[in-house]
Order: C-alpha cells, then structure tokens, then sequence
C-alpha cells in the first residue's frame, strides 16, 4: 500500500513539472507516438520567420539545417527526428489545450497560474568582462521590463501544492539585431527561468515522450518508462524539483537551458536573490500564499536579484544538447551582469492580470548575440511560437508586444 502511494506521488511529481505539466489528461483518440509520423499540425502555422534563421551566417558558422527549416551554430548537433518531435508535440498540446480550456479563456499550457505580473528594471553592469560585453551588456544601461512569475503546474492549484516557480523577464527598448528578424517581437530581450538548476527531461526525445506517453497513455505508463530505462535519477530530480517556497522573491532561478553570448561564447544564466527581507512560511499555507507574500513584501520593500552568467569551460562536461546536466559552479562560477529591481509596487490588479496573460514570453524574443541553442530550446522557439498564436488566437487577441 505504502509502495503504490509512493508510486502514485512520483507519477504525480512528474506531472506537474515545469512544462512537462503536459502531463495530466488522456486522449485516447491521438496516434502518433515516437515512431509513427508526427501528427499534422493544426490550422496555425508558425512560419517564414525560422527561414531567416537558415542563412549561412559566418559569425555563427551557421549551416544549412534538415530540410532548411533553421540554421545551427556551431554549438550544435540536431539528431534526425528532431522536427518530427517538435511538431508531434506541437499538435498534441494544441490538442489538449483546445480539450482543458473553452475558447474565450484558454490559458498558458505550461505555467498557467501566474503569481505576479510585476514591473521592473534590468541594470546593466558597468564592470563586466570584456569576452561578455556583448548584446545588451555592451553598454551599462538600465531598461524597463515586466515580469511574470508562474507555478509549473499545468492545471491551476491552490500554492499548497509544491511545485516549480517559473521567472520570465522580458526586458524593453533593446536595440540591435534579431535572432529571428520577421515576426517575432522587435524590441525585447527575454530571460526565462526556473527554480531549479536543471530540466531533467533536458533532451527533445525525453520531453516529447514524456509529453506523448503521458497524454496519450498516463503519467505512470511515462514513469514505468524512466525506471526500465535505467533513467531513475529523472524522476527523483522531478520529484526535489517541487517544493513550498517562502516567496518567489526569496529563491534562486536558472535558465537550465544554454545560449550564445556574442559568436564564441555558451553560457546559462541564473538569478540569484538579493532583496533585504525575506518572506516567512505561513504558519498555514493558503491557496495564494505566494502571491499575499509577494504583497507585502511589494507594499513596503523594493526586491532585487543579480543576473549572473555562467560560460561553459569544456562541451562534455557541460553539454549544449542536454538540459539535463548541471553545469559545474565550481568549474565556472557564476558571473554577475545585470541587477534586476522590483520597486515597491501594488500588482494585484486587473490591468496586471490581463497582462500576464496577454504577454508571450520565448527565447526566441532575443538579440541575435544571445540567440537560444541546444534541443530544448529549438524546441521551445517553435513551440511557444505556435501555442502561444494558438493560445490568443482562441481568445480573440492580438500577440503584443509591450513598449513601456
Ligand atoms: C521542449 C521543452 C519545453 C516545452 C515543450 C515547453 C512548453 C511551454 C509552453 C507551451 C509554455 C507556454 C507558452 C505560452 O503559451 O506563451 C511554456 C511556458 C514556460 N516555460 Fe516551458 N517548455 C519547455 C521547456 C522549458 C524549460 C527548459 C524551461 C526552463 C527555464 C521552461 C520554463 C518555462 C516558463 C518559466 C514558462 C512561463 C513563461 C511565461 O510566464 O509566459 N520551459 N513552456
């Protein structure tokens, strides 16, 4: 009895992290498992805009990728399939999105609860090493930007229940070129982050199975997957991973995923929490407690984070094409860059509200010089792409793109 509680708690533990919150429903009708070809998309198609990024370009040393859907730097190395299982997931979490959420009042398919919609400013260091200096940390500057701090899950729950806190950052006014010059936003610099070091399904192929065996067949079917393949260390990674926080303005957030800084550079990126007070646990955890936290936090105290960078020292031991794999701290410290601040500010609002959820954030939304790389990321820049037109799309809204 013991053992099946066990294993139902890690069954769950694995269905509600990060954006493997996929894993929740079953959708019997839906064919198309690894293996088979992918599902056709839906009516959206996320374009022309990934054809730009196919250009040979000889700072990157870029090559002409499969099928010239994008180019990859020399940093990366696409296995065979990968497009397939992109648009395979693609269409199922369209599919499931269109089955969780009536049209008019479709959410986020990943973090959709949001626990703030907080406006901020991105300070740029004026000591910076000279190989970072590049991109928005060329110049000291201080930028506008807003922040959206999410929940994992993907179902809404009350913050009783542990789990991962997402920080995404979408700074404002930045100037230059485009890691994706059509369509994509103009004149942001976005910086997504977790509250853990790693994506332990840190592979396209691990993410796209743990998305289709765990819609198509059920969370445990994924699971029982991972322990036969020998992968057991995943799910306990999944499991450590959720927690009950003081405040998302207490913890320490990481990129998990790798980028480029200027043309010869890999980095991750973290933030590491600076504020002078921190929050307490409640004594009872109520269904918004991070939230009220955050309140009174905000209502008297400004909040701040160091926006640090970590260059990768050797492609083995730190990996561009395995989320999963934590970058030694020892072996490359992180460095700090930028100062995030968060004035003292009233948020609980419906403006704010709403502009959480009209915001998009993806790596994608970047400066050429901090263009995503790496499986997970290829990924995410098409995936959020198409969910998040779809998204708006079935809420009658128009993608925006904040200015101020
Ligand atoms: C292939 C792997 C992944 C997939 C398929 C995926 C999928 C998604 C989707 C569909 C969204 C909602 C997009 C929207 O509607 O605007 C999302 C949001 C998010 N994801 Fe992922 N994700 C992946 C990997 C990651 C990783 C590695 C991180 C680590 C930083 C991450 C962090 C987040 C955060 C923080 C959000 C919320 C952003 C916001 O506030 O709008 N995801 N993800």
């Amino acid at each position: 009895m013991k053992k099946n509680r066990g294993m139902i708690l890690i069954a769950l533990a694995l269905a509600s992290f990060a954006c493997a919150e996929v894993i929740t429903t079953k959708e019997a009708d839906f064919r198309s498992g690894p293996g088979t070809e992918g599902k056709q998309r839906g009516k959206l198609k996320a374009g022309d805009e990934f054809a730009q990024n196919d250009k040979s370009d000889e700072r990157y040393n870029v090559q002409i990728s499969d099928g010239g859907l994008r180019g990859v730097t020399k940093f990366e190395n696409i296995p065979d399939d990968e497009d397939r299982l992109i648009k395979d997931m693609e269409a199922i979490l369209q599919e499931k999105m269109s089955k969780d959420y009536p049209a008019g009042q479709t959410k986020r398919d990943a973090h959709p609860k949001s626990l703030a919609c907080l406006q901020a400013e991105f300070i740029v260091e004026p000591d910076i090493p000279a190989e970072l200096k590049v991109g928005i940390f060329e110049f000291p500057q201080t930028y506008p930007a807003w922040i959206r701090i999410s929940s994992a899950s993907g179902k809404i729950q009350s913050d009783k229940a542990k789990d991962l806190r997402g920080f995404a950052i979408k700074i404002m006014g930045v100037k230059g070129e485009r890691f994706q010059r059509q369509n994509g936003e103009k004149a942001t610099q976005d910086f997504i982050l977790i509250s853990y070091p790693i994506m332990p399904l840190g592979t396209v192929k691990l993410f796209h199975d743990a998305v289709y065996y765990s819609i198509e067949w059920s969370p445990l079917v994924f699971f029982s997957r991972l322990v036969v393949s020998g992968n057991f260390h995943i799910i306990n990674e999944l499991r450590k991973a959720r927690q009950n926080q003081t405040s998302p303005l207490d913890i320490r957030y990481w990129s998990t995923t790798p980028y480029i800084c200027g043309t010869d550079h890999v980095v991750k990126y973290s933030l590491v929490p600076t504020s002078h007070i921190k929050s307490a646990l409640p004594l009872k955890l109520t269904d918004d407690y991070l939230t009220e936290n955050m309140e009174k936090h905000l209502a008297v105290h400004e909040a701040s984070f160091d926006f640090m960078i970590q260059v990768q020292k050797d492609p083995n031991r730190m990996p561009v094409e395995d989320a999963g794999v934590e970058w030694s701290e020892k072996e490359s410290p992180f460095i700090k860059v930028a100062s995030l601040r968060i004035p003292s500010q009233a948020f609980r609002t419906r403006e704010r509200e709403e502009l959480a959820e009209d915001l998009s954030f993806s790596p994608a939304h970047s400066l050429i010089e901090h263009r995503p790389i790496g499986g997970i990321n290829r990924a995410r820049v098409e995936i959020y792409r198409y969910l998040s037109e779809f998204r708006h799309k079935q809420n009658n809204k128009q993608l925006m793109e904040p200015r101020k």
